[in-house]
C-alpha cells in the first residue's frame, strides 16, 4: 500500500482550488488592438476569428469592455493605408498609430495601461522592423534614429509604455535616453527581449496587412538558441527596460522560465498570433474543449514565469474569470 499518496490532494475541488499555484486575474492579461486607417467598419481578419480591426471608432467600444473586465492594459498596432521605406507613418503625429493611441487614451484614462508597438514593420513598404541600407540588409543604427522618432511620438500621444519590438542591438538604451532628453522620464519602456523569427507570427502579417521581403532571421533570435534569449534580456535590462518580454510564448517556456528566474524586472510573455490561430481553428473543428484549451494555455505560461500575458483572448479570458468559470 502506497504510504505517500499525492492524490490526496486532488480529491474534490476544495482540496484543488486550495492547493492550486497557478491563479489568473484579470489584470495579468493586456489585450493586443490592431487599429486600421481608412475603413468605417471593423475588418474581420479570416486567419484570426473573432479578431478584428477596428476603427477609429470601434476601438473605443473594444477598450471600454476591456476596462470593463478588469484586464491590465492594451496594446495598440496600426494598419496604415500608406507604407514607405522608412515608415514615415509611424512618425507622423497624425498617422493611425499615434491618432489611435490618443482616442484611447482619451477614452480610458488611467483604466488601463495603453501601450504601442513600437517598431517600423506595419509602416515599411518592404515589411522589415527597421530601414535598409544600400543593398538592402536592415541597418541597425539607422533604425535607432527612426525608433527615437517615433518613442517621442507615441509618448506625445499618451502612450505609458512603449512596446519595443524590432530587436534593433541598443533599441532600448535608444529610446530611453530620447524619452529622457525630452522630458518624458514617465514614459515606460517594454523590451521585446528575446523575440524568436517565429512561423507564428503568420495571421499577424493579415491583421496588419503587411508583406514581408525575404524573412527576419538576422534580427530576431534563432528558435534553437535559449542562452541568447536570457543574454537579451540581461542586456535590456541593463539598458534601462522596465519590463522585458519572451515572445512567442507556448514554444518558449523554458526561455521565459530562464528570464523570470534572473530578472528583477517584471517579465512578460506574448501568445501571439499562431498561437491563437491553432486554437481556434481546432476549436472550430470540434477537436478540442475550446474554453479549456485557452484557459490551460495562458496559465502554461504564467506558470514558467510571466507576470502578464499579452493574448487576444484578454477580455473574453478575464470575462471567464471574472464569472468564476475558470480561476
Ligand atoms: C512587430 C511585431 C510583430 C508582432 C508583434 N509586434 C510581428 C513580427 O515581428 O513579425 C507579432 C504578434 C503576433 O503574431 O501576434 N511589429
Amino acid at each position: 500500500m502506497p504510504r505517500v499518496r499525492p492524490r490526496r490532494l486532488r480529491a474534490t475541488p476544495a482540496l484543488r482550488r486550495a492547493v492550486s499555484e497557478t491563479r489568473l486575474h484579470p489584470s495579468d492579461l493586456v489585450l493586443p488592438i490592431f487599429v486600421r486607417e481608412g475603413v468605417d467598419e471593423p475588418v474581420a481578419i479570416s486567419s484570426m476569428p473573432g479578431v478584428v480591426q477596428h476603427t477609429l471608432d470601434s476601438v473605443r467600444g473594444a477598450v471600454n469592455e476591456a476596462a470593463a473586465a478588469g484586464i491590465g492594459g492594451v496594446m495598440l498596432f496600426g494598419v496604415p493605408e500608406v507604407r514607405d521605406a522608412v515608415g514615415s507613418g509611424a512618425t507622423d503625429p497624425d498617422g493611425i498609430l499615434n491618432l489611435a493611441t490618443r482616442v484611447v487614451a482619451d477614452e480610458v484614462g488611467d483604466a488601463l495601461v495603453v501601450q504601442t508597438d513600437l517598431c517600423l514593420d506595419e509602416f515599411t513598404d518592404h515589411g522589415h522592423c527597421g530601414v535598409l541600407d544600400a543593398i538592402g540588409r536592415v541597418d541597425n543604427d539607422a533604425t535607432l534614429e527612426r525608433y527615437r522618432e517615433m518613442a517621442l511620438v507615441q509618448a506625445a500621444s499618451g502612450s505609458a509604455l512603449l512596446g519595443l519590438s524590432g530587436m534593433m542591438d541598443g533599441q532600448v538604451a535608444a529610446v530611453r535616453e530620447a524619452l529622457d532628453t525630452s522630458g518624458f522620464i514617465d514614459t515606460a519602456v517594454l523590451a521585446y527581449s528575446a523575440k524568436y523569427a517565429s512561423a507564428y507570427y503568420g495571421p499577424f502579417r493579415e491583421a496588419v496587412a503587411s508583406t514581408l521581403q525575404g524573412d527576419r532571421r538576422s534580427y530576431q533570435l534563432d528558435p534553437g538558441n535559449r542562452r541568447e534569449g536570457l543574454r537579451e534580456a540581461m542586456i535590456d535590462i541593463e539598458e534601462g527596460a522596465d519590463i522585458v518580454m519572451v515572445k512567442p510564448a507556448g514554444s518558449y517556456l523554458d526561455v521565459l522560465s530562464d528570464v523570470a528566474a534572473a530578472s528583477d524586472v517584471p517579465v512578460w510573455a506574448y501568445q501571439v498570433s499562431g498561437e491563437y490561430a491553432m486554437i481556434e481553428a481546432a476549436a472550430a473543428n470540434g477537436w478540442i474543449d475550446r474554453q479549456r484549451a485557452v484557459h490551460e494555455s495562458v496559465v502554461g505560461i504564467r506558470r514558467a514565469g510571466a507576470d502578464t500575458v499579452l493574448t487576444y483572448w484578454a477580455t473574453e479570458l478575464a470575462g471567464w474569470l471574472n464569472d468564476g468559470v475558470v480561476a
